[in-house]
């Protein structure tokens, strides 16, 4: 099963190549059909979109999903243009995202003029390669407001979920504006949910309470981007690296910023904060981290932290949790950043142990990210 599986992936690998090599010159290019072929086809797209991973690498880690899309200089720029005031091709960021044929790979954008925009959307597994671009992440925003306790479960309250793959979101906000936490309902209200690989979102904004992102399943980069929430307010079972963002506490009643749910040793699941800023305003404070699965992972690495982070500085959940989660702090500092009240069970991490963390390798970055 697991060999028909690669096979067949490798197979959709190769069509997809093959249109790529096709489809700027009509060349004699047979159909790759040896490991060796696919590899070298695979180099040549790696090239010219300019990853810096090798291509044996990049496959031999081969999933579904890393069926590229094509490169934006092979096909016609596609741009759909959501403006509510009625000066674009739609009005609403639903009717846009509709308008994407299924199976798309070719990179398309769907630019949103600025406003409110009061709408729920779900981005379907099978339209990949979209780019959702924001007039800046102060302007543009996406809302809605539903809580677990209207919808019966904390997936199905997204304001906005993605899973496809290959989505990119820039300089847009995405918002639950569900109230507070008063420990009367249900609470868990998500402003962004994402089980698509590969997502990068640059210069956003998340707003909401508890669980505002959903950070749920595959590899995520989120740069220069503000989360803002209180209880457990990234949370999920991703692999994601968190550059120069800021994580903003609004800490009513005690609360957490991580809520990561690795389940097991083999899983390859955790989250990254590199050179981070966590700001924010009690009158409680927050863990750096709580394990919601038993490996839960979370590193902090040369991240300002304010004084709004519990001395303790993570929460178990679990005492036998303890010997199985890996929470780390690397070069960590502002008042927040004291370790002489950490639990005994969290890292204070050397150079050696914070490398794997650092760099966008640790999302396999070389293989999709274009932009640093
Ligand atoms: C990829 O996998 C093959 C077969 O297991 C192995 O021989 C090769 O060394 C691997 N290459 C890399 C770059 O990991
Ligand atoms: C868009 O986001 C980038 C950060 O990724 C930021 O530098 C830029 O100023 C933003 N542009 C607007 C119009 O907000
Ligand atoms: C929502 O909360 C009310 C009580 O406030 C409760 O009766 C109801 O069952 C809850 N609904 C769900 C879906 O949990
Ligand atoms: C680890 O957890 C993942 C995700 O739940 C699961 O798919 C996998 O089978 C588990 N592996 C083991 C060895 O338990
Ligand atoms: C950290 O906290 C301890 C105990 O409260 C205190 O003695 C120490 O001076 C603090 N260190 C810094 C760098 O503030
Ligand atoms: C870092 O810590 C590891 C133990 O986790 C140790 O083996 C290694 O020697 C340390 N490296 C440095 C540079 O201190």
């Amino acid at each position: 099963m697991a060999r028909l599986w690669s096979t067949s992936i490798l197979v959709l690998v190769c069509l997809s190549f093959l249109s790529l090599i096709l489809a700027p010159v009509h060349s004699t290019l047979k159909t790759p059909s040896t490991r060796d072929e696919v590899v070298a086809s695979f180099q040549s797209w790696v090239d010219r979109v300019g990853a810096k991973t090798d291509a044996e690498t990049i496959l031999n880690k081969t999933e579904i999903n890393l069926i590229p899309c094509k490169a934006g200089d092979t096909v016609p720029e596609r741009v759909i243009v959501v403006d509510q005031n009625g000066g674009g091709d739609y009005t609403t960021i639903n009717e846009a995202f509709s308008a994407v044929p299924p199976h798309n790979i070719d990179p398309i954008t769907i630019k949103v003029l600025p406003g409110t925009y009061f709408e729920r959307v779900v981005v379907p597994k099978n339209k990949r390669c979209i780019t959702l671009q924001g007039a800046g992440r102060d302007v543009t925003k996406i809302t809605s407001s539903f809580v677990a306790n209207d919808t019966g479960t904390t997936y199905t309250t997204s304001t906005f979920g993605v899973s496809a793959s290959y989505f990119t979101a820039r300089n847009i906000s995405f918002e639950n504006s569900s109230p507070p936490p008063n420990g009367k309902r249900m609470h868990q209200a998500v402003a962004l949910r994402t089980t698509g690989d590969f997502n990068a979102f640059y210069g956003c904004a998340f707003y909401g309470q508890q669980d505002t992102l959903y950070d749920a399943r595959g590899r995520h980069y989120f740069k220069d981007t503000l989360i803002v929430g209180s209880v457990d307010f990234i949370f999920g079972d991703g692999k994601s690296l968190y550059k120069d963002c800021e994580l903003r506490v609004l800490s009513h009643r005690g609360g957490s910023i991580t809520a990561q749910k690795r389940h097991n040793f083999s899983e390859d699941t955790g989250y990254s904060f590199v050179n981070c800023r966590v700001t924010g305003s009690g009158p409680a404070t927050a863990y750096l981290g709580r394990a919601w699965g038993p490996y839960s992972r979370v590193v902090f690495a040369l991240t300002e932290f304010a004084d709004i982070i519990d001395p303790v500085g993570w929460y178990s959940w679990d005492a036998a949790r303890e010997s199985t989660v890996f929470y780390g702090e690397y070069k960590c500092f502002g008042p927040g950043a004291n370790e002489s009240h950490r639990v005994k069970w969290a890292h204070e991490l050397n150079d050696t142990e914070a490398q794997p963390f650092v760099s966008l390798d640790y999302i396999n970055g070389g293989l999709w990210v274009t932009e640093e």
